[in-house]
């Protein structure tokens, strides 16, 4: 992001990142039916489960490592995400609560992106090159977020999370379907090592 643009509004969830006696949560590694399908907007009910999933997010989301997690790559289909590109190497969280896409540039930008629920795959994907997303935080509150370079694309990935739509979704079927075939050839390796 430019100097221009507002900065995101960071808040600390509940507990601190990666606290240990936060449980982790099972991330969800595709092909999943969880993974390819759309998650239902969190309404007012929801508060006390989004309460207790935030700060498992985080704490999934900083072990794996990553920069952003929805909550449906952990099984719970609600529109919600979680995000840190720790600048600086410093925690800065981000949770988005029914975010929706309020503008789009027509400009686009290529950047490599990666998925914990793809691990060890990564392809060139295009998107609008700027952003502006709006949510609420976990508080309730309203607000709005202008991004472009990484955190334009991640918040774009995650938010393609809560449609069912995952960022190989993007690329040609031909690349999309060599992916997943290296996704679950990694997999069973891995498990035939394990055994
Ligand atoms: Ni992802």
């Amino acid at each position: 992001m430019d100097a221009s643009t507002p900065k995101p509004q960071a808040r600390a969830p509940a507990r601190p990142p990666g606290k240990p006696d936060v449980e982790l949560l099972p991330i969800l590694i595709a092909p999943h039916k969880t993974l390819k399908t759309r998650a239902r907007p969190i309404a007012k009910a929801d508060a006390e489960a989004v309460r207790a999933l935030i700060p498992r997010m985080f704490a999934s989301m900083y072990a794996a490592p990553g920069i952003g997690l929805a909550a449906p790559q952990v099984g719970a289909l609600l529109r919600l995400f979680v995000v840190d590109l720790m600048p600086d190497n410093k925690p800065q969280p981000m949770v988005l609560i029914n975010p929706e896409i309020a503008a789009a540039s027509k400009e686009t930008a290529i950047r490599e992106e990666g998925c914990l629920s793809l691990p060890g795959q990564y392809a060139e994907v295009e998107r609008p090159a700027h952003v502006v997303i709006r949510y609420e935080d976990e508080t309730g509150a309203r607000r709005q977020v202008e991004a472009e370079g990484l955190l334009g694309a991640c918040l774009q990935h995650e938010l393609d999370h809560l449609d069912g739509i995952l960022f190989v979704d993007h690329l040609s079927a031909l690349k999309r379907n060599m992916i997943l075939r290296r996704l679950a050839k990694d997999i069973r390796q891995k498990e035939t090592k394990n055994s």
